[in-house]
């Protein structure tokens, strides 16, 4: 569009024709089952404005329609940033001239927890470019698919795993207690949330929910924790949205807390999904003042995520610590239930080695088995490793033809990983 026709003034009908034309196209193009109300004009003591409601924003949002506004003013004044209310006016072309500046357009959004709006207005009729503008900022927050919750969490830091059917419940050797355990408090609610629900409905006096929203996993590093979280995930067929607290408080150093609210928002518009919060015992036990004021910060946030007043519904969260002890007890008390992931047992650790070294003995696995006391399922598995690379290295010199490493390989790395063996072979 020449740059005459963006700076034409048009006229108050003019500009509600185009506005009703172009919106009510997006609009019916859109998704049919969600009424959208078109804007709403007026025209009073010489000021035209454009007023129409917005499902929410938050300042992902905020930050897109500044540069929406960009786009199409070339100064732009930030006049108000509350939470809850953001104004925004074109300033003069010319900077130094600041007469009638109030005459410009402003462009102001509200809202805190509900009759989220947006007004456009201006002292006098809008120009051509401004009218463009107002359309895009309302298909900005009526256009479902440009909010993309998946990408918004991913730029926050979180990784998102959807196609979750590789791993089955048979990569984890042993653990019939806890896999137990976690059919009947994660899967079993995940599947038939209305059984739960029709239950609550009969009960309480007041509906609330009876399904667990948060669960913590407990256990030493290496015992499984993350490995079956993306299990839950692959077989109830919901994403899984993976994030280390740790990364999130170094990352954004001030900016961490608010970011943590905006993941939580993003996951309840994935629907029904997994928040895996791992590593949340690097909430516990900082000195440092400013990571102190950081985490004093997060552990608010989560505490009334996690609550019943503002907690998210479709969301499970699950946390996973190696100490629990170590953690904040009204933290602790959030959880529905924890689920304690011990070392394996004797049994559980042949079965671990028959995993990743199917081609032994039942009798060599027994052994085996006995040999690494205290061994987690992460340490066997980084012995086969270790025993595989050894034997290749041995048939490479040699020149040998390709088999499997034999028993005493293997018993050899994990005397070594005990510390009961010193001299490299
Ligand atoms: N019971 C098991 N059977 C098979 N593999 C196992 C078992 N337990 C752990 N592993 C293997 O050990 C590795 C580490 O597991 P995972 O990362 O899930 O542990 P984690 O409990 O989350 O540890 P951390 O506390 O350090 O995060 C994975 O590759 C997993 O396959
Ligand atoms: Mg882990």
């Amino acid at each position: 569009m020449p740059a005459e026709i963006k700076k034409t003034v048009i006229s108050y009908d003019e500009m509600k024709k185009q506005m009703d034309n172009e919106l009510s196209a997006f609009i019916s193009s859109g998704n049919e089952t969600e009424y959208i109300e078109m804007p709403k004009y007026f025209f009073e003591k010489g000021i035209c404005r454009i007023s129409f409601n917005i499902p929410g924003f938050n300042e992902v949002s905020v930050f897109n329609i500044l540069q929406i506004m960009k786009n199409h003013i070339e100064n732009i004044r930030i006049h108000t940033m509350d939470p809850g209310y953001y104004a925004f006016q074109a300033l003069n072309s010319n900077l130094f001239k600041t007469e009638d500046i109030l005459d410009n357009i402003k462009i102001e959004i509200f809202g805190i927890t509900a009759n989220h709006k947006v007004e456009i207005s201006k002292k006098a009729n809008f120009t051509q470019e401004e009218v463009n503008l107002a359309i895009e900022i309302f298909r900005y927050f009526h256009n479902k698919e440009d909010i993309d919750a998946v990408s918004e969490l991913k730029k926050l830091g979180a990784s998102v795993y959807i196609e979750n059917n590789s791993l089955s419940w048979n990569y984890i050797a042993g653990y019939e207690d806890v896999k137990r355990k976690i059919r009947e408090s994660v899967i079993l609610p995940l599947q038939n949330p209305d059984v739960y629900d029709s239950i609550a409905k009969l009960t309480r006096q007041k509906f609330e929910s009876n399904r667990p929203k948060a669960i913590l996993f407990e256990g030493s590093p290496g015992v499984g924790k993350t490995t079956i979280a993306r299990i839950i995930a692959g077989e109830v067929k919901i994403p899984l949205v993976y994030l280390p607290i740790e990364s999130i408080m170094s990352k954004w150093y001030g900016q961490s807390a608010k970011n943590l609210s905006e993941i939580f928002d993003y996951c309840e518009e994935l629907g029904s999904c997994i928040l895996f919060l791992d590593e949340i015992d690097s909430l516990a036990g900082s000195r440092d003042q400013n990571m102190f004021e950081a985490t004093r910060r997060i552990l608010s946030v989560l505490l009334r995520r996690l609550d019943g007043i503002e907690s998210v519904t479709n969301t499970i969260t699950i946390g996973a610590t190696n100490r629990k002890n170590d953690l904040d007890t009204a933290l602790i008390s959030r959880f529905d239930q924890t689920i304690f992931f011990p070392l394996p047992n004797q049994n559980e650790r042949s079965a671990i080695f028959s995993n990743y070294a199917r081609h032994l003995s039942q009798s060599d696995l027994d052994a085996i088995g006995l040999l690494s006391d205290g061994l987690s399922g992460r340490n066997i598995k980084d012995i086969c490793e270790y025993s595989e690379r050894r034997w290749a290295r041995k048939i490479i010199i040699k020149k040998e033809e390709v088999s499997v490493p034999p028993a005493d390989y293997y018993k050899y790395s994990v005397n070594l990983w005990l510390g009961k063996n010193n001299i490299e072979s």
